[in-house]
């Protein structure tokens, strides 16, 4: 076994580890000081994203802290309806607004011949990363999946249950698949060029999977994502794609075995020791620490930590949190994880 490779990508190629690589997930956020200063440089948050300059700082600013084994570019899943041509606005303490697309007709605003040139500053900063993060961290490239993209484009701002966007896909499953084509489309494309730009994995967020049927499950989260992943092998079969179905329960077993991801990121519902059996002999998992105990802290968090680790010790481990981090999580509690897992296994 190469013992040179990054631990991020042993890991991702099944070998079990004395301690596993870790990263959280949105692990450059509001959280930090430095991260509240620079972002407050910006009034638009897309615009933050699409700054090169400040995009590389803030990647790197949780590297500098905790010496994370993986950086993930500094963008947000958003960046793909802003490029189809969709109007797309971060409000300040509202979160993401959009012109909501809720019809075939609707459509027309979207189509993907700009796609390349509006993401031309986050290739930028994907190449800026790649030369300029520890050689020993893995970089990791990302965007949303479809389903959870088109959530946000369907009912132009976050929600507790999606109901127009589900409505929509039951009635008329015809116009909803060619929203969830256009996502396929452009998501390959962009992701394949990330990492034409140095990305080494590539990960799909789809954080609202568990608010569907089985039948909807298998149509518009495993579908989508098993095409977008037989895309980006089909140019770079070496290059590992990691899923995030979150809240899909037992249908993590069926995302992996159909999609063909190399990794699947836990959300904090998934009892470890039924992860571990079912779940780590089909690929490398990651997670699941919940990042309500990374803001409490204390004695419990440092159980729970422990139990994650021990409980898929027999396999192929990332570690990360089930959710992304808050920005109430105090700085020093994530040191104290990194302390933890630095640690574990010598
Ligand atoms: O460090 C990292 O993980 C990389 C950066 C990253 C961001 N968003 C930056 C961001 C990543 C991977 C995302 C993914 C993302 N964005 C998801 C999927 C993962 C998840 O957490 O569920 C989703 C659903 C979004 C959509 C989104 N972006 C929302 C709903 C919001 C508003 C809520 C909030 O936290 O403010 C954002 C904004 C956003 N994206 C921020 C950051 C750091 C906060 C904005 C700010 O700094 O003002």
């Amino acid at each position: 076994m190469d013992t040179k490779q990054k631990l991020f990508l042993r890991a991702l190629n099944g070998e079990s580890l004395s301690r596993p690589p870790f990263w959280l997930m949105r692990q450059a956020g509001r959280y930090l000081p430095e991260y509240r200063k620079i972002r407050s440089q910006s009034k638009n948050f897309l615009e933050f994203c699409y700054t090169p300059d400040l995009a590389v700082e803030v990647t790197l600013q949780p590297l500098r802290r905790y010496g994370f084994d993986a950086a993930i570019l500094f963008s947000d899943i958003l960046v793909i309806p802003d490029a189809l041509g969709q109007k797309v606005e971060f409000r300040e303490g509202e979160g993401p607004v959009l012109e909501p697309v809720r019809s075939v007709a609707d459509l027309a605003v979207l189509t993907v011949d700009h796609v390349h040139d509006h993401l031309a500053p986050v290739y930028e900063t994907v190449g800026r990363l790649a030369k300029e993060i520890p050689e020993e961290t893995a970089l990791i490239g990302f965007a949303g999946a479809p389903w959870t993209v088109a959530t946000y484009m369907v009912e132009g701002k976050g929600s507790k249950d999606y109901p127009i966007a589900r409505t929509w896909a039951y009635r008329d499953p015809e116009g909803f698949g060619q929203l969830i084509r256009i996502l396929v489309e452009a998501t390959s494309a962009y992701l394949i060029r990330q990492i034409e730009n140095g990305a080494e994995i590539v990960q799909l967020f789809d954080t609202w999977a568990g608010v569907l049927s089985e039948s909807q499950f298998q149509r518009w989260v495993i579908e989508p994502t098993a095409e977008i992943v037989r895309r980006i092998k089909q140019v770079y079969p070496e290059v590992p794609v990691m899923g995030f179905p979150r809240g899909a329960g037992i249908l993590y077993k069926d995302f992996i075995e159909k999609t063909c991801v190399n990794g699947v990121s836990l959300d904090n519902g998934m009892p470890v020791k039924w992860a571990a059996e079912n779940l780590q002999p089909l690929c490398t998992v990651q997670g699941n620490l919940d990042n309500m105990a990374l803001i409490a802290g204390g004695e419990l968090m440092e159980k729970e930590i422990r139990a994650i680790l021990e409980g898929f010790s027999d396999g192929s481990h990332i570690f990360n949190l089930g959710h992304g981090i808050l920005p109430e999580t105090p700085p020093e509690n994530v040191q104290r994880l990194s302390e933890i897992i630095k640690g574990w296994g010598s």
